[in-house]
C-alpha cells in the first residue's frame, strides 16, 4: 500500500504504478467514485488477473479507463454526435458510457459482447496513473465480487490482500456510489445503473433518457438477455441480512423500522438500524447499533456513507439490517437501488 497525495499525485509514486500496469499486473487506484482494481486493459493476460483476483464471473464485462477523449477514437468503432456532446458536459466525471467496440477492445475485457463501457474518472490520482502507464486501464471497483464496492484502501486490503499487486492509498473516495452507466448504442440513451451522475442532470442536457427498468426494480426480475451483465449478479450484499422498509413518510418509516427491529431482537437476533440524520434520535441505542448514512436533505451524503456504513454494521457482526428507504432524488436513485440490491429486494412498505 502506497500513500499519495489526492491533490498532487507524487510523481514518483504515480510512476511504479504505472509500470506495474505496463508489466501486466494489477493496481487498485481511487476514483472520484469508488477504488478500482486496474490493469492494462489491452493486455489479455492482465485483464485476467482482474477476473481472478475479485473472483468475478466472467461473463461481467469490466469497464475501460481513460485519461483523455482522444483515447475513445481507439476503443469504439464510431464515436456519435450524442457521445461527444455528453463527454463534453460531464468528463472527467462519474458517468460510463457504453460504445460500440473496436476490435482493439480484447474479448475479456468486454465478455464477448459488441460493446464496450468506456469512462474518464476526475481523480487526480487516477487521472496520473492512466496517463502515465501510456494505455487506458480497465478497472472494476476493488472488491471481492459480491461485497460493497471499497471507498476507502483499506476496505480494498480487506478484501484483496495478497491478491493483487499494489494499492495506491488517496484516503476516502468522495461521491461513494459508483458511476452512472449510460447506453449510447439505443436511441434514446439508456441509463443501465444509477449512479455518481444524476438521472436529472443527464436528462437536462440530453432531453430523453430511459431508466431501464431494473434500475427501480422492487423485486427479483428475470432478464432475457441482460444489457449489463453486472445487473443479474447479487451486489451489494453484506454478511447480514437486509430488510428494507420503504414509504411517503418519515414516521410512518421510523415506526415500521422499529417493529421490525423489535420482533427481531426479542428473538435474540443482533440488530443494526440504518438510519439518517432526522431519524436517529427516534432509535432506542441501547438495544440496537444505529447508524446515519447522513441527511435526507443531502442524498450525496447518504451515497458517501452507503458502502462504508454497511460495512460497519457487518463488522459489528449484526444479523440483521434494518433500512430506511430515502428519497429517490439525485443519488437518491442510486442509494435506493443499492439498497434494494442489498436486500435482496426484501422490501416492506411502510
Ligand atoms: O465508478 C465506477 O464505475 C467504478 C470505478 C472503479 O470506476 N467501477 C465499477 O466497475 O463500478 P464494476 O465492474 O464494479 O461495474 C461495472 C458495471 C457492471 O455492472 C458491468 O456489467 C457494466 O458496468 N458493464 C461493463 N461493460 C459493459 C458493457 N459493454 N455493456 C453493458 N454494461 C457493461
Ligand atoms: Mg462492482
Amino acid at each position: 500500500m502506497l500513500r499519495v497525495d489526492r491533490e498532487e499525485p507524487d510523481v514518483e509514486k504515480i510512476r511504479l504504478a504505472a509500470d506495474v500496469i505496463r508489466n501486466g499486473g494489477t493496481v487498485a487506484f481511487p476514483t472520484e467514485t469508488v477504488y478500482g482494481l486496474g490493469a492494462d486493459a489491452l493486455n489479455q493476460e492482465a485483464v485476467m488477473k482482474i477476473f481472478k483476483a475479485k473472483m468475478r464471473p466472467p461473463d461481467n464485462p469490466i469497464i475501460v479507463h481513460v485519461s483523455s477523449k482522444d483515447e475513445v477514437y481507439t476503443l469504439t468503432e464510431k464515436v456519435p454526435e450524442s457521445a461527444l456532446r455528453i463527454m463534453e458536459a460531464f468528463w472527467p466525471g462519474p458517468l460510463t458510457l457504453i460504445l460500440k467496440a473496436s476490435t482493439k477492445v480484447p474479448r475479456i475485457t468486454t465478455a464477448g459482447l459488441d460493446t464496450v463501457a468506456i469512462r474518464m474518472p476526475s481523480h487526480k490520482v487516477a487521472l496520473a496513473l492512466i496517463k502515465e502507464s501510456g494505455t487506458p486501464i480497465a478497472a472494476p471497483s476493488a472488491n471481492l465480487s459480491g461485497k460493497p464496492s471499497p471507498t476507502t484502501p483499506e476496505h480494498v486490503l480487506r478484501d484483496l490482500d495478497g491478491r493483487i499487486d499494489l494499492i495506491l492509498d488517496a484516503g476516502p473516495t468522495d461521491v461513494g456510489v459508483e458511476s452512472t452507466v449510460l447506453d449510447l448504442t439505443v436511441d434514446p440513451p439508456q441509463v443501465l445503473r444509477p449512479g455518481g451522475t444524476p438521472y436529472e442532470d443527464l436528462v437536462e442536457v440530453l432531453g430523453e433518457v430511459r431508466l431501464h427498468p431494473l434500475v427501480t426494480a422492487e423485486r427479483e426480475m428475470g432478464v432475457e438477455k441482460p444489457r449489463s451483465p453486472g445487473m443479474k449478479h447479487k451486489h451489494y450484499a453484506p454478511a447480514a441480512e437486509v430488510v428494507l422498509v420503504e414509504g411517503l413518510s418519515l414516521d410512518g418509516i421510523v415506526r415500521k423500522v422499529r417493529e421490525i427491529a423489535s420482533m427481531h431482537a426479542s428473538s435474540g437476533k443482533r440488530v443494526g438500524i440504518l438510519a439518517t440524520d432526522e431519524s436517529i434520535p427516534l432509535y432506542d441505542v441501547e438495544t440496537y447499533i444505529v447508524k446515519s448514512l447522513g441527511s435526507r436533505s443531502d442524498p450525496s451524503s447518504l451515497a458517501k456513507n452507503l458502502f462504508r456504513t454497511l460495512r460497519e454494521l457487518d463488522d459489528a457482526g449484526v444479523d440483521v439490517i434494518v433500512a430506511e428507504g430515502v428519497g429517490m432524488k439525485g443519488l437518491g436513485l442510486a442509494v435506493m437501488n443499492r439498497l434494494r440490491k442489498a436486500s435482496g429486494y426484501n422490501i416492506v412498505k411502510a
